[in-house]
C-alpha cells in the first residue's frame, strides 16, 4: 500500500440553518486536525441543490456554514477553506465515478431510502447520485481522513468501494501511465466522541437535524443564549437521576443525548461527566448543561454574525479556497483523464 500525505475533506450543505448536531458531530471536530493534517473544508451547495433550494437562501446558507467554519476556528491560510461550486472538477470527477459505481450499490444506501421515502420516483436523479458526488469530493484531493457524524458512515462505506474498483478496474492503465498501483486511496470515516448522533432534544427516537418541524427540537449555532437555555431546560429527559456508569445509559437515549451534548461541549468523555452528576437529577443537570452551552456557544454565534456582517471578506476567502483547492483537483483530474483514456 503506498502510503498519501495526510489530508482531510469534509463538507457541510448549505440548506437549511447549522445547528448543534452539525457543531458537535462535524465542525468542532474539524478544528483540532489542522494541527496535524492538511484540512479541506468545503461547502458543498452541489450537495444541497440535490432537494430544492431557494438561490436567495442557498447564498444565504453558504456564508452561514463559511462563517461557521471561520467563528469555530479554521484557519483558512493555513488550510482551504471553499465551496464546491467553484471546483468544477468535483463535478467532472463525480461523473465518471456514476459510471464507476453500480446500481446495487447506490440503492442500498440508507439515506436516500430515508429522505426519498415513498416519494422515490419523484426526488430528482441528483439525490440518488449523491454519495458519488461525495466519492468525487474526497477522492478528488486523495483524501486520507473524513470527519463525519455517523449517519455519514455508509456513504464513506461506499467512497472506499468505489476507490477500490477505479484501482482495480484501471489497473493497467495506471500502471501503464507510471501512477502508483493504489492510485485513489481508501479514506478513513473519522467519526470519534461523544456526540457523533446528537438527538433531537424533542425525540430521542430521531437524530437532530435541518428539517426539524419542531424548533424547540433543534438547537441552532445562532439561537441567543434566552432560546439555547430554554431549549434545554425544555428538552424531553426521564424522572430518574443520572447513573454513576455509562452502563446506565443504554436504554436512556434522551439521558445518554444531553450527556454526551455535555461531554463534547466540555471535552470530557461521558464517564467524567457521570463522575460529576451521577446521582444527581435533571433539575440539576440541565441548568449546568444549558450554562456551558451558552458559554461554548454564543462567542461562537457571535463570530458568525460578525462575519456574516461582512459578506465581501467571505467571498474572498471562498474565492482564494477554491484557487488552491482547484490547483489540487485539476492536477488528479489530469491524471484520471490519462488513466481513463480520454483524448487531449
Ligand atoms: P449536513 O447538515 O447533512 O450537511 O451534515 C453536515 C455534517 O454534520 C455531517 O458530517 C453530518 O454527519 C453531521 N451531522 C448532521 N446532523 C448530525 C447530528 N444530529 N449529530 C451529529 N452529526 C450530525
Ligand atoms: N453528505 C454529507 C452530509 O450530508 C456532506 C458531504 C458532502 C460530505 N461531501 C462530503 C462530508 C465529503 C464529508 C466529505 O452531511
Amino acid at each position: 500500500m503506498s502510503s498519501f500525505p495526510l489530508r482531510v475533506f469534509s463538507g457541510i450543505k448549505p440548506s437549511g440553518d447549522l445547528h448543534l448536531g452539525n457543531y458537535l458531530g462535524a465542525i468542532k471536530r474539524f478544528v483540532p486536525l489542522q494541527k496535524t493534517h492538511a484540512c479541506i473544508y468545503c461547502v458543498v451547495d452541489l450537495h444541497a441543490i440535490t432537494v430544492w433550494q431557494d438561490p436567495a437562501d442557498l447564498k444565504r446558507a453558504t456564508y452561514e456554514v463559511a462563517a461557521a467554519y471561520l467563528a469555530a476556528g479554521v484557519d483558512p491560510k493555513s488550510h482551504i477553506i471553499f465551496n464546491q461550486s467553484q471546483v468544477i472538477e468535483h463535478s467532472e470527477l463525480a461523473w465518471i465515478f456514476n459510471c464507476v459505481a453500480r446500481m446495487g450499490w447506490m440503492q442500498r444506501m440508507t439515506q436516500f431510502k430515508d429522505k426519498a421515502g415513498k416519494n422515490s420516483q419523484n426526488v430528482s436523479l441528483g439525490l440518488f447520485a449523491y454519495p458519488s458526488l461525495m466519492a468525487a469530493d474526497i477522492l478528488l484531493y486523495k483524501s486520507t481522513h473524513v470527519p463525519v457524524g455517523e449517519d455519514q458512515k455508509q456513504h464513506l462505506e461506499l467512497t472506499r468501494d468505489i476507490a477500490q474498483k477505479f484501482n482495480n478496474d484501471f489497473a493497467t492503465s495506471i500502471k501503464d501511465n507510471a501512477y502508483d498501483a493504489d492510485f485513489f486511496p481508501l479514506s478513513e470515516p473519522v467519526i470519534t466522541g461523544p456526540a457523533t448522533k446528537v438527538l433531537s432534544l424533542r425525540d430521542g427516537t430521531k437524530k437532530m437535524s435541518k428539517s426539524e418541524a419542531s424548533s424547540m427540537a433543534t438547537i441552532y449555532m445562532l439561537d441567543d443564549a434566552d432560546a439555547i437555555a430554554k431549549k434545554i431546560k425544555k428538552a424531553k429527559s426521564d424522572p430518574e437521576p443520572l447513573p454513576s456508569e455509562t452502563d446506565g445509559l443504554k436504554d436512556r437515549p434522551e439521558a445518554a443525548n444531553l450527556v454526551g451534548i455535555y461531554a463534547s461541549l466540555a471535552d470530557m468523555s461521558q464517564q467524567q461527566v457521570l463522575d460529576q452528576f451521577g446521582g444527581k437529577g435533571f433539575g440539576t443537570f440541565k441548568p449546568a448543561l444549558a450554562e456551558l452551552a451558552v458559554e461554548s456557544l454564543s462567542p461562537i454565534a457571535s463570530e458568525m454574525r460578525r462575519y456574516l456582517a461582512e459578506p465581501d471578506i467571505i467571498e474572498e476567502i471562498l474565492k482564494d479556497g477554491a484557487n488552491r483547492a482547484g490547483d489540487i483537483a485539476k492536477n488528479t483530474m489530469r491524471e484520471v483523464r490519462n488513466i481513463v483514456g480520454f483524448v487531449g
